[in-house]
């Protein structure tokens, strides 16, 4: 049988899925608790949030497009650019290992993906991308700090990209760049083929509300836009995001929580001679070697953590999000005991 959504490990400790293990701004329940019956049965008015976001991101109010979340953005940057403009043998470039949502909205696009595969130290391959462009190319998808690598590609190297591609549009993916690295969001004036993506699902505790932004200049953006329906983000959502961008404290709390996270994590991997690569994200990828019984071990105390095995560039790798404290030492004490039984 086959039920609607992505496979739920049950209840536990999600560190599978990126999420911020804290939940949610209180203020953004509070907000959500003052929602009137009208505020229900009116469809949602974007403008204010747009604005607001603009302001709280820098950039015009013209240069932002909402979604639902980026997963939408992520599909409607695809069907406006290649379904729409009806390009029949157009390629994307998806440097791996990647967001699944790529090589999809490519293929749903009725594209071609043609991956490029990472450095031997999983360092993005700027010159292998710059080598995979062509005339078919029609778009390039950057994830910055990778999913699931946490390594970042320097604002230069976007930069190059896109300036030798100026014919495919370059979605730099920053769903993870509140928790470090630059972002691409000053250089956008520069860019007219570059897209930038972000998310109020990661760092802002928003995941459940599926809200996230496409932004660039209009000649770039106008082709999402036009694809994308008209009222893609509930009115719930919308407040949620307003009253999360009014709390000013939150997001520096919950990334120092992280910092320090990683820290733990990348330790707790030395102590337990697992290799691991130090990331700019809220989570770390670590090599264990066989994936299924270690990640079996951990459900069995009820910890989540994801396999990234499958995939030929992380082989023996599992991902862990690191976010609260409490939770990152919860899944440091599951770790240190199921590696302490695999040498028994
Ligand atoms: C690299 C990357 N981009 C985009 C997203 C999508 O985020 P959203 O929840 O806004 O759809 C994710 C979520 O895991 C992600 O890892």
């Amino acid at each position: 049988m086959l039920i609607q959504g992505y496979p739920d490990p049950g209840e536990g400790l999600r560190l599978h899925l990126n999420e911020n293990t804290g939940g949610c701004s209180l203020r953004v329940i509070e907000a959500i608790r003052r929602l009137k019956p009208t505020d229900v049965s009116t469809y949602p008015s974007y403008p204010d949030l747009v604005v607001a976001c603009a302001r709280h991101f820098d950039v015009d109010p013209e240069w932002v497009l909402l979604t639902n979340g980026l997963d939408e953005g992520i599909l409607m940057a695809a069907i406006g650019h290649i379904s729409r403009a009806r390009i029949h043998d157009a390629e994307t470039i998806v440097p791996t290992p990647a967001f699944d949502p790529y090589p999809n909205s490519t293929a749903a696009a009725g594209a071609t993906p043609v991956r490029v595969p990472p450095n031997a130290d999983l360092s993005f391959p700027t010159e292998g991308v710059l080598k995979a462009i062509t005339p078919r190319t029609r778009m390039i998808f950057l994830n910055t700090p990778n999913n699931p690598t946490g390594q970042l590609i320097s604002t230069s190297d976007l930069a190059r990209i896109s300036e030798a591609a100026p014919r495919a549009i370059v979605l730099i993916d920053e769903a993870y760049i509140e928790f470090g690295g630059e972002s691409f969001l000053p250089q956008l004036p520069r860019h007219p083929n570059v897209l930038v993506g972000r998310t109020f699902s990661k760092a802002y505790g928003l995941a459940g509300m599926r809200v996230g932004m496409v932004i660039g200049q209009p000649p770039a953006l106008d082709s999402v836009r036009a694809v994308t329906l008209p009222f893609n983000i509930n009115a719930v959502a919308l407040t949620a995001v307003k009253a999360a961008l009014e709390d000013t404290e939150f997001l520096p709390r919950y990334a120092a929580q992280v910092h320090e996270s990683r820290e733990r994590l990348y330790a707790a991997c030395r102590r337990l001679g697992l290799q691991y690569w130090e990331s700019a994200a809220n989570y770390v990828l670590v090599r264990v070697g066989d994936t299924t019984p270690f990640i079996d071990a951990l459900a069995a105390r009820k910890i989540h953590v994801r396999d990234r095995s499958k995939d030929p560039a992380t082989p023996g790798c599992i991902r862990i999000t690191a976010g609260m404290l409490e939770h990152t030492n919860a899944a440091i004490e599951a770790l240190e005991s199921v590696v302490a039984g695999r040498q028994r």
